[in-house]
């Protein structure tokens, strides 16, 4: 792993900005996205640039059940809000909320990253370690699959909505197996909240326990880290 550390988010997505740009300019095609705080000073960089994504394809790790993309909380709408209506890619896939054949969903997922094999793949992670929806425990052969949400997500996406009844407690995810498939990976992770899922992901064993950590074992994967998220490492 090659880890980096910056100053704040700020400066992490300026570092991560260059990685999009890096691997677009040697002909990727096929962007893996996530939502959440963490990936916004890269799409705000991305934004603020002239780079072009219209004839690129993007693959959403993940998004809620029960929402639809007209649903503000859902991760289509966020997608829309913070890259997509000013970087538009030529086909964005995100699972779809409200389908009403899971199985048939996830399979179709799974067909479409087959068909798009992801060139970078951008992740943040769960206090508790996880990416994507891959809570602790999930198999490192998952693919796509549906995810009943851990009571400490459910209370850590709680902030985004109005009442915290509101969050939804199942989402569909891309699986483990599909993240690692990426050529490249770029984690990012800002603040103290996330330093010991830092310091396990870097440092600890590898374990269905901390997802994160299987990351040691991909060939090209970046961490881009500021120094309060980097504070529990030895
Ligand atoms: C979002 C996702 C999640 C988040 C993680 C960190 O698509 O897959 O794994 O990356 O929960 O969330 P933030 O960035 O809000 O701290």
């Amino acid at each position: 792993m090659n880890v980096i550390v910056v100053k704040n988010a700020q400066e992490g997505g300026k570092e991560g900005y260059q990685i999009f740009r890096q691997v677009k300019d040697r002909g990727g095609k096929v962007f893996g996205l996530a939502t959440g705080s963490t990936p916004l000073t890269t799409y705000q960089e991305l934004c603020n640039s002239d780079i072009d994504f219209s004839d690129c394809t993007s693959i959403n790790l993940d998004e809620y059940v029960g929402l639809g993309p007209n649903n503000d909380q859902s991760y289509a709408y966020f997608m829309k809000q913070n890259l997509f209506n000013q970087k538009p890619f030529a086909k964005s896939y995100i699972p779809n909320g409200l389908a009403q054949d899971i199985a048939e969903e996830v399979a179709h997922y799974d067909q479409i990253i087959a068909d798009h094999p992801v060139d970078l793949q951008i992740l943040g992670i769960g206090r508790n370690g996880h990416i994507g929806f891959n809570e602790p425990g999930t198999p490192f052969d998952s693919t796509t699959h549906e995810v009943h949400l851990t009571p400490s997500t459910i209370e850590a996406n709680s902030r985004f909505f109005d009442n915290p009844d509101e969050v939804p407690r199942y989402a569909l995810s891309m699986g483990m197996a599909s993240i690692m498939k990426a050529k490249h990976i770029l984690l990012e992770a800002y603040g103290d909240a996330k330093a010991d899922a830092i310091a396990k992901t870097i440092e600890g064993p590898v374990t269905e326990e901390v997802p994160a950590s299987i990351l040691q074992k991909h060939s090209d994967a970046t961490l881009i880290i500021d120094e309060a998220a980097a504070s529990k490492l030895h």
